[in-house]
């Protein structure tokens, strides 16, 4: 897989995407991750690639020159390119929507600053607007980081053995992960549970089962709707 991160930002794109499981598996060759500099396709003398809100408002907007020009050069690169514009007013990422674009050839991730970009280019541009949360952020390089991980590590091989994202989609998405525990068994008198100790792989997962619809119904109690 390709994939073609559009910034004023490459640096703070990448960084995240230098480290640890991310940073091997660029190394294997399972993923070609690229950011580029937007500017490097603006025009004149200072490389502008904002303007005024047309109608009057507050803030600035990206123009659509330098993105289309961008977008229109990266696309020759591959075939069967999907386009994806990091926003707020985009749909909500899920899980699932990593799990679709893991299997994508190439995909071209435009990074909103400011106040955005022109609507024109999400017309006759994007395939996808996406959000990773209900929250603003200055930076739409760092939404691009946490869209390309969470794409990344489900290409095969990217993982280890010891984390299949197999048995991840056999999971619930609709529960949160039941309380985990490691050694030492009693730290500072706080003791690991019983159970987990007793070796008995029934009672574990029974128990594990009730821990993470508890944690679910305290944490996200909209998982479990109504
Ligand atoms: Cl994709 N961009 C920005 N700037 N803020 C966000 C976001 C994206 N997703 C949630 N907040």
């Amino acid at each position: 897989m390709r994939i073609d991160i559009i910034t004023l930002f490459p640096e703070i794109a990448l960084a995240p995407l230098s480290e640890s499981i991310i940073k091997r598996a660029r190394e294997k060759g399972l993923v070609d991750i690229h950011a580029h500099q937007l500017r490097d396709w603006a025009e004149g003398k200072h490389r502008k690639t904002d303007e005024y809100l047309c109608g009057g408002g507050q803030g600035m907007l990206m123009m659509p020159g330098p993105i289309f020009a961008a977008v229109e050069e990266l696309k020759q690169q591959e075939s069967d390119t999907r386009v994806i514009l990091m926003t707020p007013q985009g749909i909500p990422f899920k899980q699932s929507d990593a799990q679709r674009l893991s299997s994508s050839k190439h995909l071209i991730i435009l990074c909103g600053h400011y106040e955005g970009v022109d609507h024109r280019v999400i017309e006759s541009l994007v395939d996808e607007e996406v959000s990773i949360g209900d929250y603003v952020l200055t930076n739409g390089a760092i939404a691009a980081a946490v869209v390309t991980d969470a794409i990344t590590r489900l290409i095969p091989g990217a993982l280890g053995d010891a984390r299949s994202p197999e048995e991840e989609s056999f999971t619930d998405p609709n529960r949160l992960e039941a309380p985990a525990y490691t050694k030492p068994n009693d730290f500072r008198g706080m003791k690991v549970p019983d159970v987990l100790l007793s070796g008995d792989h029934g009672k574990i997962e029974i128990w594990k089962k009730e821990q993470a619809l508890a944690r679910t119904k305290a944490n996200r109690p909209d998982l479990l709707g109504g």
